[in-house]
């Protein structure tokens, strides 16, 4: 039997490219059902549809920069198992990516046309938070998850009320994005410092102000 061949360089670097155009452009399935399934499908009327489109591609831009972020910050992990962690953190956005860009769909609407730029400059972003270490990476993770926390919130309280489908997904990812929080901390993450957490909260509302619209 031939042993199983290393992966190089270009094999990873190929692997992290074809997830990108995946999550970009692609429709990865969930792994786990669509928690919207059981809600009733009520009809809204123009302005609740589109309102509920705009804060349901923001959570799908959401995604896409959470898996980037995760993908940037494990290319450049030290220890393995905090680059496990995050690809396993990055496995379950997946889901989310999906459910949101179902619930899009089912709104008539469609995922931001500025995503390829939100997933390089997260990707980005997360490898440079990689290159200071391990802890620093935990941190940005557990710092991204309660401020995702904090708009899932928001969002539940502005969505349209009939909005059952939309509001069960977020419901869901809310309690998942804590459990990412949680689990990180107990991993080991650093505090960031001041201004860090300000200038991501500044992305975050730049993100959200573009994404609604486009
Ligand atoms: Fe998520
Ligand atoms: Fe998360």
């Amino acid at each position: 039997m031939t042993p199983p061949r290393r992966q190089t360089g270009l094999d990873r670097a190929l692997s992290e490219a074809q997830r990108a155009l995946e999550t970009v452009f692609g429709d990865p399935p969930a792994e786990r059902p669509n928690p919207a399934k059981e809600a009733a499908d009520v009809q809204l009327d123009d302005t609740e549809r589109r309102h509920a489109a705009g804060l349901m591609r923001i959570n799908h831009v959401g995604e896409v920069c959470a898996q980037a972020l995760y993908v940037g910050q494990a290319a450049v992990a030290r220890d393995p198992a905090t680059r496990e962690h995050l690809l396993a953190a990055a496995q379950e956005e997946t889901d989310h990516l999906a459910w949101c860009a179902q619930r899009l769909r089912e709104l008539n609407s469609r995922p931001s046309v500025f995503n390829p730029a939100w997933y390089a400059g997260s990707y980005a972003i997360g490898a440079l938070a990689g290159l200071r270490g391990d802890g620093w990476n935990l941190g940005f993770v557990v710092e991204t998850e309660r401020q995702v926390e904090a708009h899932l919130d928001q969002h539940l309280q502005t969505l349209p009320e009939a909005d059952l489908r939309s509001r069960a997904i977020l419901e869901t990812m809310k309690v998942d994005e804590a459990r990412h929080a949680d689990a990180a901390e107990q991993a080991g993450a650093r505090h960031l410092p001041p201004p860090i957490p300000t200038i991501m909260a500044a992305a975050s509302k730049l993100m959200k102000f573009v994404a609604y619209r486009l």
